[in-house]
């Protein structure tokens, strides 16, 4: 795993957080505000694992997951994520996905296959790039570091909700055991867990929205020199 600092080429903002924090919906629109691009890298790790699905390969077999990580053949374009030449924008938002996506994340070897992809999204004028280790590994140098959370009850209701408008009912006690497992997964693994770094600004969404959320990390953001 490469840990040097890396010298960025434009400024880039990293946005890491638990899961169903928000952190797309917040992402994304900061990214719009500033006419900056979007890494979504839990994509990567969705689309990872629905590939070596695909493929028919054990999500237990960390050599071929992580030979199907590097080889992977993905296009973004807006709201549509390709894999391999198909559409599988919704694909990869399912559940077992998400639970799928966290297993292969927890592999150091498929981390590492995924690390230059990450990097490659930086590009000019700059980059909002949302997961679990933006700020700690993938861009260390990063001009704004955010830890965007909520509580554990919070984040079940909003990812419920998503669930039945998407017409997928679910219970509230599954979600929010389903949230718990992914947790401990993404804080407890060895390779970049999921932390609060030292230099990340802590934003807590249990009581605001996320215009409000955007509102605060703009604001951080208009005091640094990379934006004026
Ligand atoms: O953010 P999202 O829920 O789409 O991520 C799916 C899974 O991918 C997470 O539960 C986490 O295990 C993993 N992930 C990661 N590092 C990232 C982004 C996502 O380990 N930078």
């Amino acid at each position: 795993m490469n840990l040097k600092p890396l010298t960025l080429s434009c400024p880039v903002i990293a946005i890491d957080g638990p899961t169903a924090s928000g952190k797309g919906t917040v992402a994304n629109q900061v990214a719009d505000a500033l006419g900056f691009h979007y890494l979504d890298s839990g994509a990567l790790y969705r689309l990872t694992a629905l590939a070596a699905a695909r493929a028919n390969v054990a999500l237990t077999d960390e050599v071929a997951v992580a030979e199907i990580a590097r080889a992977l053949e993905t296009r973004f374009t807006g709201e549509t994520i390709l894999l391999s030449g198909n559409d599988v924008t919704h694909d990869i938002r399912t559940e077992i996905a998400g639970q799928n996506a966290s297993l292969v994340a927890a592999m150091p070897s498929v981390r590492t296959a995924l690390l230059e992809r990450q990097r490659a999204f930086v590009e000019s004028p700059g980059l909002v790039a949302d997961g679990r280790d933006m700020g700690s590994v993938v861009f260390p140098a990063a001009v704004v570091k955010v830890f965007l959370t909520a509580s554990v009850e919070a984040r079940a209701t909003r990812r419920l909700n998503q669930l039945i408008q998407k017409g997928n009912p679910a219970i509230l006690q599954d979600v929010v055991k389903e949230l718990r497992i992914r947790d401990e997964r993404d804080i407890n693994r060895p390779v970049a867990p999921l932390i609060r770094l030292a230099d990340a600004q802590l934003l807590d969404t249990t009581e605001i929205s996320a215009n409000e959320a955007v509102e605060q990390i703009l604001k951080w953001c208009k005091n640094l020199p990379a934006f004026k």
